[in-house]
């Protein structure tokens, strides 16, 4: 008989079944939520959300004006503000004083540390095991295997907002590993 009896099979699937669904939870329980802004990045306008985007938030909770950041942040000025998920993620000022398009997710793609700003080595470098990544985040040095992920940072009633990137990577040219 090579042939296994349904009656065998079904309890195996939904044993392995479960045993799959419990080792993702417990690997993508700080992503899960990141599927709540996504799908509601899908969800019709005008449906009570605000299109998937969050409200940067400073280290007091109060949200982010981009006039009066720019009043505080210089050129190249990296600085986290709270953001999709309640992410640490990185305002980008750029030369020309105003507020880069993205936001930079502050969360090492390692073991996930929060990867502090270097400004005189114009570089990301994480404390824990020495990743380093250029100033746009893209990743210089391992042993993180990733890009820091991005996020659009938009201006909306003169709030910074983040939204999430599902576009392509402008840093590598790829898909976006965190979409
Ligand atoms: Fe950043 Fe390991 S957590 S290098």
């Amino acid at each position: 008989a090579t042939s296994v009896p349904a009656d065998d099979r079904v309890p195996d699937m939904g044993k392995r079944q479960l045993m799959n669904l419990l080792l993702l939870g417990a690997i993508s329980l700080p992503t899960a939520g990141m599927l709540v802004p996504y799908a509601s990045f899908f969800a019709p306008p005008g449906s009570g959300g605000a299109g998937g985007g969050t409200v940067a938030k400073d280290a007091l909770g109060n949200d982010v004006k981009a006039s009066e950041w720019l009043k505080t942040h210089g050129p190249g000025d990296r600085t986290l503000v709270q953001g999709l998920k309640g992410d640490p993620t990185y305002l980008v000022v750029e030369n020309d004083k105003t507020l880069a398009t993205f936001g930079i997710n502050a969360v090492c793609t390692h073991l996930g540390c929060v990867v502090p700003w270097n400004a005189a080595e114009n570089k990301f470098i994480c404390p824990c095991h020495g990743s380093q990544y250029n100033n746009q985040g893209r990743v210089v040095r391992g042993p993180a295997p990733l890009s820091l992920a991005l996020a659009h940072a938009d201006v909306d009633d003169g709030n910074v907002v983040l939204v999430p990137w599902v576009e392509t990577d402008f840093r590598t040219g790829e898909a976006p590993w965190w979409a």
